[in-house]
């Protein structure tokens, strides 16, 4: 089958490349899908350090090279002997290492059935930045209905589901993006926009009961004089400032955040988020209700994935960028 398979762990030494590889076998706990779409960022820019004892930890239990691809969407083609919850010919999403590839072997607890109203394109785009968006608001962020949230990076992957997933939690939402993406986060729901590149957020006087930070542009003090007096910062990107060290980089503000908690009522809080069926089953629930849509704003094909990768990490994409396989 042919895969996307790459040598080295990430950037910069990886070179990603299309290579004909042998179909992986259906493990007793595990089935067999048959890709149709997928995407394949490979690391959040969480601090350098945890990824690199992370990188150890894979290259002790992983043989390399290693077929790229985080999330897809499919149809089951086997389903292993210890398996109940999916038939061969299910329509599929989930996550799955090895998902830019024709075929991918995964755990059935990394799959839901695909939402009816989408193609296999849509869902494929949906798990992590799903997810992701829904944690931050819903469990660090504890977002109430009526409540004021501010998402800092509102057009990109995470953020055109944060919207929406807001709006549909009954929220006030103000979107943070650059000029040519207002239209977007508007047309998405957003009730008030904020052109970054023309207004500093954190100088107009304005409070939000929630901000959920995906780009990292400015130091957790700034966002605090943008918090109200109890609101709650949640840092889903970390790349911090430009100047900060690439070795601690995101670090540093997961740590004032830590020592700025505790000397007032402002919860700020760093956030990874958590792998979870029940949470993509919820994603697909809203999504089916018709409160959420995925945004994708580019389509490549598998041979094209290398490409599509790079236009994903350059940290500007509008909603997401999807493989076709
Ligand atoms: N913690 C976790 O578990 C977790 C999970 C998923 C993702 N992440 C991280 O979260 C971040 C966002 O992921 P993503 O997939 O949404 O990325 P993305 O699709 O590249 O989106 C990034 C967004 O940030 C905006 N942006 C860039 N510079 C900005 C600035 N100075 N001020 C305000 N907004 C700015 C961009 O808007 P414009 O294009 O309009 O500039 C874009 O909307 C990444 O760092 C990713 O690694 C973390």
């Amino acid at each position: 089958m042919k895969a996307i398979v790459q040598d080295k762990y990430g950037p910069p030494d990886a070179r990603p490349e299309l290579r004909e590889i042998d179909r992986p076998q259906v493990a007793d706990d595990e089935v067999l899908v048959r890709v149709r779409a997928a995407t394949g960022r490979w690391a959040w820019d969480i601090p350098a350090v945890i990824r690199f004892v992370a990188r150890i930890g894979v290259r002790l239990r992983k043989p390399r090279p290693d077929v790229l691809g985080l999330e897809m969407a499919g149809q089951i083609e086997a389903v292993g002997k210890n398996t109940e919850q999916f038939h061969p010919g299910d329509e599929v999403f989930g996550w799955g290492k090895g998902a830019l590839a024709e075929y991918v072997s995964v755990p059935e607890d990394q799959l839901a059935l695909k939402p009816t109203n989408l193609t296999f394109e849509q869902s494929a785009v949906v798990p992590f930045s799903g997810f992701t968006a829904l944690q931050g608001l819903r469990d660090k962020g504890r977002l109430q209905p009526g409540g004021k949230v501010l998402i800092i990076g509102a057009s990109g992957g995470v953020g055109t589901f944060a919207v929406q997933i807001a709006k549909a939690f009954g929220a006030e939402v103000t979107g943070v993006c650059s000029t040519p993406n207002l239209e977007l986060v508007r047309s998405i729901g957003a009730d008030h926009v904020i052109d970054y590149t023309q207004e500093d957020f954190t100088e107009n006087g304005r409070s939000y009961d929630l901000i959920l930070d995906m780009a990292g542009s400015q130091s957790v003090s700034e966002y605090r004089r943008a918090l109200s007096h109890d609101g709650t910062l949640v840092m889903v990107g970390s790349s911090g400032s430009a100047s900060s060290h690439p070795y601690i980089r995101g670090l540093g503000r997961w740590f004032s955040a830590l020592v700025l908690s505790v000397l007032g009522r402002q919860k700020l809080h760093g956030m990874l988020s958590t792998r979870s069926q029940n949470d993509l089953v919820a994603v697909k629930d809203l999504i089916e209700a018709g409160e959420l849509t995925p945004v994708v704003s580019a389509y490549y094909s598998l041979s094209e994935a290398p490409e599509a990768i790079r236009h994903a990490d350059e940290g500007h994409t509008r909603g997401k960028v999807v493989i076709t396989v």
